[in-house]
């Protein structure tokens, strides 16, 4: 028989809710909340952090809980416990995304460690990357990686698609930055630097002049003019990098939080081989867009992110709200 002391129980919770914090999330809104019930973990959406104009379904809300969900199985994964998930448990409570609790003790998974060990190191990149090529083994480790939680990496190796996507990219962050309401969401996830806040994306997480990369992949203006930015990408890094979707099946919020988990799964794997992502989810924000994205771009299967993947050499350090901020009652 299993049996664990409280102590023990408390203890994995707290890791888990700990590795989940460290979630990618669209803006850095961390749009989760969770319970603890016993050795149980539910997790919800927390839609007072959606963006309601860009995100009004909460598509990237769920990927981003996702990304979350995958944090929490890895660390009781890697502390030898066989996590028992259930996803959209009650359907009379659509913000309970998933409860999870710690199954039976299973010898230590070395897999996991290996990508428990990246949660908190990984960050998004937002410039080009350095010429450093990407082994074409390890994109379809990557690829691998994302089938196996039930969505599909495709990465996009015709010229001429990669052309189509930066052109789109840029064609939708050109109508986003004149869209009033939209800027304003955005500004509201902005931190500026020295911000006190744990939550919105850190002026140190972008350059502060970037070089284009060729073909230019838009990246989203989180200063709205001010001089916001680092330092670190002045004098290298120009390289695309390897550009890939991200895609599923269906569209339903069970296939977004399948997604998430794929996603993060996938940008754990690349972070523990040296490699970072850039994400340009602008144009998914946009159904015609999107809906063109899929049709011609991505065999009719739903776009849900859109990534480049390379080497670089910048190491930020992310922002978090304490756990302590994300518990709810049950
Ligand atoms: C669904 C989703 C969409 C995102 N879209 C973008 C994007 O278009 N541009 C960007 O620079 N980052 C994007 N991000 C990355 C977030 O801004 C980033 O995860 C967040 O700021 C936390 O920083 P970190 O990933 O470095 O920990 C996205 C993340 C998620 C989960």
């Amino acid at each position: 028989m299993n049996v664990r002391t409280a102590e023990e129980i408390t203890s994995v919770i707290r890791t888990a809710l700990q590795a989940a914090t460290w979630a990618p999330s669209v803006h850095n809104t961390q749009p989760w909340s969770f319970g603890v019930d016993g050795d149980e973990i539910a997790l919800r959406a927390d839609s007072d952090r959606k963006l309601r104009i860009g995100d009004a379904a909460g598509r990237e809300m769920l990927i981003s809980c996702g990304a979350a969900l995958m944090n929490v199985r890895l660390a009781l994964r890697a502390l030898g416990y066989e996590p028992q998930v259930r996803v959209l448990p009650d359907p009379d409570r659509p913000a309970l995304l998933a409860t999870i609790r710690p199954g039976a003790a299973v010898p230590a998974d070395e897999s996991a460690r290996l990508l428990y060990a990246e949660i908190e190191r990984r960050r998004t990149h937002r410039a080009g990357f350095t010429e450093l090529p990407v082994p074409e083994r390890l994109v379809e480790t990557l690829v691998a990686e994302a089938e196996g939680e039930g969505a599909r990496l495709t990465p996009v190796r015709s010229e001429a698609a990669i052309r189509v996507l930066a052109a789109i990219t840029c064609a939708a962050q050109d109508v986003q930055s004149q869209d009033r309401a939209l800027s304003l969401e955005l500004i509201r996830w902005a931190r500026p630097p020295g911000s006190a806040r744990a939550d919105g994306v850190p002026a140190e997480g972008y350059p502060r002049t970037p070089r284009r990369t060729r073909p230019h992949f838009a990246q989203r203006d989180y200063t709205h003019g001010h001089p916001w930015g680092n330092e670190s990408d002045q004098f290298f890094s120009v390289s695309t990098g390897v550009v890939a979707v991200l895609t599923t099946k269906g569209d339903s919020r069970e296939d977004w939080i399948t997604a998430g988990q794929a996603l993060q799964r996938v940008l754990l794997r690349a972070c523990a081989h040296g490699l970072s992502a850039a994400f340009h989810t602008q144009a998914l924000e946009m159904f015609h867009l999107r809906e063109f994205l899929r049709q011609e771009l991505c065999s009719q299967e739903y776009p849900q992110m859109i990534m480049r993947l390379g080497v670089t050499f910048d190491e930020g350090k992310g922002v978090r709200r304490p756990v302590t901020d994300m518990l709810e009652e049950r």
